[in-house]
């Protein structure tokens, strides 16, 4: 294992070559020495502490990210009302973008661009965060597919409880060929980020106690938000709809269906839209994953109502009666698996738009394995648990840490092959496990040991659900940025327990 240098938090500046990248650290020295950069949308984010009326009687005391949109078109910055989350960031494919990210919380923080593609210095490291009144400079062009993207922080440790706070908000890319399609656009284009959270009497926000067995499961909560409200219900006139889904929960996977049994239309996953579309029963979605649905109610009644549901299924064991029996931990009143609603819909008003579902939605050429440098012999990750502790091939997150096999060589493409053998207590910990990439979409080759049939592996991923005894390959293309980056798992008690590691990208 190697370790290099030693850290400047606020610069990213490092020595120790080859593990550190001078020439994209020097990108963020600050907005005045980069006379080239002309941004199309030049922003300001706050991470403040702030409160929001969830519920009657108290303010819900949250921290929420707020925009000031200093240059180009103040439409592109969306806030949401009523809500605790942060403003959503619309960008087009090729534009760019300046924000100047000021943390006024009482922890370090940093931002991460979930999803898109930017240089390491821009994609918010642990290493980079900044303490309270500080501010980091991004800028970057988006070079990302249209799609539902989405910003949250990063701080080694501290990820779960700042993002459960409400530190988190979309971040939307249009391109031409998404805009050339015609899918429902304005109000039938619709954000949709799911959340699970716990309110105490006075309707104040608990997190987990923090104890070891708790952190092991992740954090589940008893209410169900979207956009940050509880009992949620979308009105719809009858016709064709784009839903975007974000699951922005620490840890809860969601087992999506409609209630009334009509099979998912979906369009688009983590990285953008599918070749075309796919119909399925159910889909999961995990933390940090995205997915779009075509919603068509041009044949329901107005005056009717249905409902996005999650279904029962089995999450796998958490030392299930072992060391704590069931229902003495936070969160078992609603464990993971368990069925619910997640919003209702309304059918309100008569309307005649004759949407069509586009039989084609965009070019995703199929992948060639043979094109992996590492085809023959893939590099294999095993997510296991040791002594209480989730971990990938036995390590856990160091700051700067990068192991022989966590070397990529720019510019070429391997398969990373993820084992989820859990294991520890005799077998008796076995969970799910969402696995990220960051700076990257990849495409998912294949899945053995599938025990559910709710997946979309087809089109680009970020994060993939790994179940129980189920494997995944995954084939990755290391273009265009050296560097340090992140991989770890989205459940974000696992993340925040070292379930992280970097890889890096060398020249
Ligand atoms: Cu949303 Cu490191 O991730
Ligand atoms: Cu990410
Ligand atoms: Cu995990």
């Amino acid at each position: 294992m190697v370790t290099a240098g030693s850290d400047n938090a606020l610069t990213g500046l490092n020595v120790g070559w080859p593990f550190f990248d001078l020439s994209a650290a020097s990108q963020n020295e600050g907005a005045t020495q980069d006379t080239e950069f002309l941004p199309d949308l030049d922003i300001s984010l706050i991470a403040r502490p702030t409160e929001i009326p969830i519920f009657p009687g108290d303010p819900t005391q949250v921290w929420q990210y707020h925009a000031i949109v200093h240059q180009g078109d103040k439409n592109r910055v969306m806030k949401l009302p009523r809500s605790y989350l942060g403003p959503i960031i619309r960008a087009h494919q090729g534009e760019k973008v300046r924000i100047r990210f000021t943390n006024a919380t009482p922890e370090e923080s940093i931002v991460h661009w979930h999803g898109l593609h930017v240089p390491a210095i821009m994609d918010g490291h642990p290493r980079d965060v900044i303490s309270q009144g500080e501010t980091y400079l991004y800028e970057f062009e988006v070079k990302n597919r249209a799609g539902t993207y989405w910003y949250h922080p990063h701080p080694h440790g501290r990820t779960g409880p700042q993002v459960y706070r409400g530190l988190a908000g979309l971040f939307l890319v249009s391109d031409e060929e998404e805009q050339s399609i015609g899918l429902p656009s304005n109000e039938y284009d619709v954000p949709l980020v799911i959340q699970d959270r716990i309110f105490d009497r006075n309707n104040q926000l608990v997190y987990t106690s923090g104890h070891r067995m708790e952190q092991m499961t992740g954090f589940l909560g008893d209410r169900i938000m979207v956009n940050g409200m509880p009992d949620f219900t979308l009105a719809v006139s009858t016709s064709a709809y784009r839903l975007r889904l974000l699951n922005g929960s620490n840890s809860r996977i969601y087992c999506l269906a409609w209630q009334d049994d009509r099979p998912l239309t979906v369009i688009g996953t983590d990285g953008g839209l599918l070749k075309r579309p796919v119909q399925r029963r159910y889909v999961f979605l995990s933390p940090g994953e995205r997915l779009e649905l075509w919603a068509d109610f041009s044949d329901d009644p107005v005056g009717s109502d249905t409902a996005l549901v999650s279904l029962p299924f089995d999450a796998g064991i958490a030392g299930r009666g072992m060391m704590m029996g069931r229902g003495t931990m936070q969160g078992q009143s609603l464990p993971n698996g368990a069925g619910f609603s997640i919003f209702k819909i309304k059918v309100a008003k008569r309307e005649r738009n004759d949407r069509i579902l586009p039989q084609e939605l965009s070019l995703i050429a199929p992948f060639r394995v043979d094109t992996a440098v590492n085809f023959s012999s893939p590099k294999q990750f095993f997510l296991t648990m040791n002594h209480m502790q989730w971990s990938i091939n036995g390590r856990t997150f160091e700051m700067q840490d990068v192991a022989n096999d966590e070397i990529v060589h720019l510019d070429t493409k391997e398969i990373w092959e993820f084992n989820n053998t859990g294991g520890g207590m005799m077998r008796m910990m076995n969970l799910p496990h969402p696995i990220h990439l960051h700076g990257k979409q990849f495409r998912v080759i294949e899945r053995s040991g599938v025990a559910h049939q709710g997946y979309v592996d087809e089109g680009w991923k970020d994060t993939v659900l790994i179940m129980p005894g189920e494997r995944i390959r995954i084939l990755v293309d290391f273009n265009d940025y050296p560097g340090m980056f992140l991989y770890h798992c989205h459940n974000l008690e696992h993340e925040d327990m070292g379930m992280m590691r970097n890889y890096y990208v060398k020249v």
